[in-house]
């Protein structure tokens, strides 16, 4: 697993921005998993401006997100398919129709179905971009005593429906389900990279980097089994996580 420290989170977005631009160059068909999360949000500004600019065109590419919540209506302003829709596809020359957000209103196995689908039935995904929650998960794996491959329904961690109600009116308003792709399905990925960013994700990146320990306690650190994992993080949040290659 590699760690790139930039100056700050603009330059952890650009840089990762920079990283798809030149994949989708190198691979016009490339096909993208993809983050919502408050984190990544801020990468697609980056991909836009690169696509206004003619320096990069999506009309050949393929996009399959991480995840949704279960009971989530797609035209819901804070579903993940609103969000993909407003930060990036609706400003880009995609073809939506080779773009797929799980529906969180579909019978939840066939939507499991139709989601493995997209991932496995022409090709596996060229990259992944992702974001960390605070309980150490990635996609919706949480924490627990074992970790899930596939594609599945997963429970939320409290700590996960406490940062995200931030984006409803009340915690009990949060989806407590959601469909996620597993671990291994985000392992498959021929290339990640996780964007983190300020303190309230001190405690996992600090527990990331520390040792070189795989555990289903926290799921993120399966990204150091991976051939080409990087992880991107701002200098503050290096420093405030003891990150020691700083000093090198
Ligand atoms: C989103 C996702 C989540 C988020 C994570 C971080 O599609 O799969 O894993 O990346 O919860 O979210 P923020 O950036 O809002 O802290």
């Amino acid at each position: 697993m590699n760690v790139v420290v930039t100056k700050s989170y603009e330059d952890s977005c650009a840089y990762v921005a920079q990283e798809m631009v030149a994949l989708v160059n190198a691979n016009p068909t490339a096909k993208l998993g993809l983050a919502t999360g408050g984190t990544a949000e801020k990468v697609y500004p980056h991909l836009v401006k690169a696509y206004q600019d003619g320096k990069v065109d999506f009309s050949e590419v393929t996009t399959v997100n991480l995840d949704e919540y279960l009971g989530m209506s797609p035209e819901n302003p804070v579903s993940y398919r609103k969000c993909m829709d407003t930060w990036f596809f609706d400003h880009v020359n995609i073809d939506k129709a080779n773009t797929y957000v799980a529906s969180g209103l579909n019978d939840p196995e066939e939507e499991i179905a139709i989601f493995n689908e997209k991932l496995y039935g022409d090709k596996l995904l060229d990259f992944q971009l992702l974001g960390v929650g605070v309980s150490g998960h990635i996609g919706f794996n949480e924490p627990g005593d074992h970790l899930v491959a596939g594609v599945h329904i997963e429970e939320l961690d409290e700590s996960t429906i406490q940062a995200n109600s931030r984006y409803f009116d009340s915690p009990a308003d949060v989806p407590t389900r959601s469909i996620t792709m597993g671990v291994g399905d985000i392992m498959k990925a021929e290339k990640i990279i996780l964007i983190a960013t300020g303190d309230s994700k001190i405690p996992v990146i600090t527990k990331l980097l520390a040792d070189d320990a795989v555990t289903s306690e926290l799921p993120v650190s399966v990204l150091k089994l991976h051939r080409d994992a990087t992880i991107v993080i701002d200098r503050e949040l290096a420093e405030k996580c003891n990150y020691k290659e700083l000093e090198k």
